[in-house]
């Protein structure tokens, strides 16, 4: 019988607070400016991925929930892919050259790669995140390959930039870098989920549909046409990762909460300043905002911050002692069809449905 080597890893979503939006380099995926997020929790939000590699496969073959799609059309899973095979063939050569038994040449093998998300594919919701996080962890844990999670990072980064924070769980930061070669743009994590246990994360579905503008279309035409994107970069986006550490440090959720809703407005602003301008927010989005900015001022205090990727879907931040109001105060305001009434959901000024 042929052998066959497997490996199974989870990947969470991330949500970034600083937003990345820009790339320097198209093709390595080098971003314009840092960015920081907040790995949520896998019970809710993750990328299940097993990996299988054997001589008896013939081609690399790829499941995405269920369905098979060619791997060769998308560039970017190659690139993953051949990457990490690469370190691992590095491993091998040195395992070789030191004379250790038996060197499984893995690195010459087909992979079977099976991945499912349990949460709706590229709504927004930052699925390539967890999805290629969980694809290079899977391979880094298959190929046995001894790099740490940071440098791991830089394989995830090549199939999407912001999966590189979701290597890591907790408070990450991305960091820009400067070489060319993308050496030194990859992921550290500032501080755990333990070191702020009581930030929780509530995420409203406004939209499971997939978004009209990728982000890699939205973010090369806003590099190209936006003059206020200039000035994020250089002034502003510097200056935030530093408050936003500094506020992750102190566990101060009144700058955590404003740094994070200013970032989010910046990001769509940009995305409006961009020529065709870009809208990923919408009426409802909106109004999520509006609410939130109500129930912070009804508190007298800073207790909710929303933020928005590039979709229409909202997730607020809020600590454990705010969420069960929150959640309260927003299934008030946005009922869903399935739990109210046609006259409570549409009021009906008429009275066509009183009979
Ligand atoms: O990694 P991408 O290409 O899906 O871009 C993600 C961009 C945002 O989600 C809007 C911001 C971010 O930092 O995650």
């Amino acid at each position: 019988m042929d052998a066959v080597f497997e490996a199974t890893v989870t990947a969470p979503v991330n949500i970034a607070v600083i937003k990345y939006w820009g790339k320097r380099d198209a093709a390595l995926i080098l971003p314009t400016n840092s960015s920081l997020s907040v790995t949520l929790s896998q019970d809710h939000l993750r990328t299940r991925t097993s990996i299988r590699a054997s001589p008896a496969f013939v081609t690399d073959r790829l499941w995405l929930n269920g369905e098979e799609e060619a791997v060769s059309a998308s560039k970017r899973l190659v690139n993953a892919i051949t990457t990490a095979r690469s370190l691992r063939a590095e491993l091998e050569r040195r395992q070789r050259q030191q004379q250790q038994g038996n060197v499984v040449p893995l690195s010459e093998w087909p992979l079977h790669i099976c991945s499912e998300n349990n949460f709706p594919t590229a709504a927004g919701l930052a699925s390539s995140a967890s999805g290629y996080a969980a694809l290079v962890s899977a391979l880094g844990a298959l190929f046995e390959l001894p790099q740490s999670a940071s440098e791991l990072s830089r394989v995830a980064r090549v199939g999407s930039g912001s999966a590189c924070r979701s290597m890591f769980g907790g408070f990450v930061a991305w960091q820009a870098g400067a070489a060319d070669d993308g050496s030194d743009s990859l992921a550290v994590q500032v501080a755990g989920h333990q070191h702020w246990p009581e930030l929780q994360a509530l995420i409203l579905v406004v939209s499971d549909q997939k978004k009209k503008i990728s982000s890699t279309t939205g973010m090369q035409t806003t590099v190209e046409t936006s003059e206020l994107f200039a000035e994020r970069v250089r002034t502003v986006v510097p200056k935030r990762m530093a408050a936003m550490q500094r506020a992750i440090a102190d566990r101060d959720f009144a700058s955590f909460a404003k740094i994070t809703m200013q970032d989010s407005n910046q990001f769509h602003a940009v995305c409006l300043d961009t020529y065709p301008p870009i809208a990923y927010m919408n009426d409802a989005s909106r109004s999520i905002a509006d609410l939130v900015h109500a129930f912070n001022t009804a508190l007298g205090r800073p207790a909710a911050a929303y933020t928005y990727d590039a979709g229409p879907n909202a997730v607020i931040y809020a600590l454990e002692g705010d969420m069960r109001d929150l959640v309260e105060l927003v299934t008030y305001c946005f009922p869903r069809p399935e739990d109210t009434t046609p006259e409570a959901f549409y009021p009906d000024p008429f009275g066509l449905l009183a009979s």
